[in-house]
């Protein structure tokens, strides 16, 4: 079965997996950046898709600043929220599915064990408010959305995207000689893109809708994982543990926001790679995309 699949955010780290995962499946591409066009406009969102006629609309462009939308909440709410109601509304028109990304942030962190779909959300900041509004919204306007949610994505394109990704940090941070301080009590589910993707086509392909949870597998705190980035990728800065009150930063963040991935797993698709694995395939694809720059 080959998909007319129309993706927003296609030169973020997670799109352009997608583009890459579902070009590779057959499916008929309209890959769309934030220069063809701004997803706050709805006018332009739904003529574009109505050009286009696709059976599958995936989103994965957003507002990912989660201080700066401490300072801005409109503007994290309009990309992450209205758009989406926008998008939903337009699928509504053309009877086509909508797949759309989510983020582990909708949780408090009060959990002490990696969150299932059924555990209920308690967003702490306006990002992740906004987030949560972009996944209501497209359960309000479509009977059958497939939203995903994930946590600290990791890709490629990340190499070369302006917001990059907590590996790239790492390894900027580590060219300089000041010791780098990363939080030891807050875990989450670092998520390669590439195997986050390949999910993602399995569920459209086995045309799977409702709310899925899609992390790395590992839950890890960001202190544990930055010394895991660092012997792998061969280098040795000075790295210090802290906490979030010495670490202080605009927005709450949940403590704790491990994903459990057990209901994709229950439908037969493959476990997510090992996040030793994951790192080293980025670390060997970034230098690939580094040489041939
Ligand atoms: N990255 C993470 O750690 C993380 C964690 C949990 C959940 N998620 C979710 O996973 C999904 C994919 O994230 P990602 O890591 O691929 O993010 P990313 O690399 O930052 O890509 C997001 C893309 O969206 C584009 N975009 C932003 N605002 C836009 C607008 N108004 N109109 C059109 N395009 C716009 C960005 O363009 P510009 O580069 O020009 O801004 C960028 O290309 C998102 O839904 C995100 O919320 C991500």
């Amino acid at each position: 079965m080959s998909y007319r699949v129309a993706i927003f955010g296609s030169a973020g780290q997670l799109g352009a997996e997608l583009s890459n995962e579902f070009t590779v499946r057959g499916c008929k591409l309209l890959r769309l950046t934030r220069q063809e066009v701004d997803i706050t406009d709805g006018a332009k969102v739904e003529k574009l898709l109505t050009c286009f006629s696709p059976d599958v609309v995936i989103n994965s462009a957003a507002y990912n600043m989660v201080d700066v939308a401490e300072q801005e909440p409109l503007a994290a709410y309009e990309v992450n929220g209205l758009a989406v109601r926008h998008m939903a509304a337009s699928c509504r028109q053309l009877d086509a599915r909508l797949v759309h990304f989510s983020t582990d942030y909708v949780f408090d962190g009060a959990s002490a064990r990696p969150y299932t779909e059924s555990d209920p959300t308690h967003p702490l900041g306006a990002y992740a408010v906004s987030k949560l509004a972009g996944e209501l919204y497209a359960q309000a306007y479509l009977d059958n959305p497939l939203i995903i949610r994930t946590s600290g994505v990791f890709g490629p394109a990340g190499l070369n995207t302006a917001r990059g990704n907590f590996i790239e940090l790492m390894l900027r941070l580590a060219a300089s000689p000041n010791p780098i301080r990363v939080v030891e009590d807050h875990v989450a589910s670092p998520t390669y893109a590439p195997a986050l993707a390949a999910r993602t086509a399995d569920l459209v392909f086995g045309k799977h809708s409702g709310l899925f949870h899609i992390g790395g597998g590992t839950p890890i705190s960001w202190y544990d994982y930055a010394r895991k980035i660092f012997d792998l990728a061969g280098r040795k800065p000075a790295l210090r543990a802290t906490n979030e009150r010495e670490y202080r930063t605009s927005a709450r963040r949940p403590k704790y926001s491990a994903l459990s991935n057990a209901k994709m797993e229950s439908l037969g698709i493959q476990p997510m790679p090992s996040l030793d694995g994951a790192i080293r395939e980025y670390l060997a694809a970034r230098e690939k995309l580094a040489v041939s720059a």
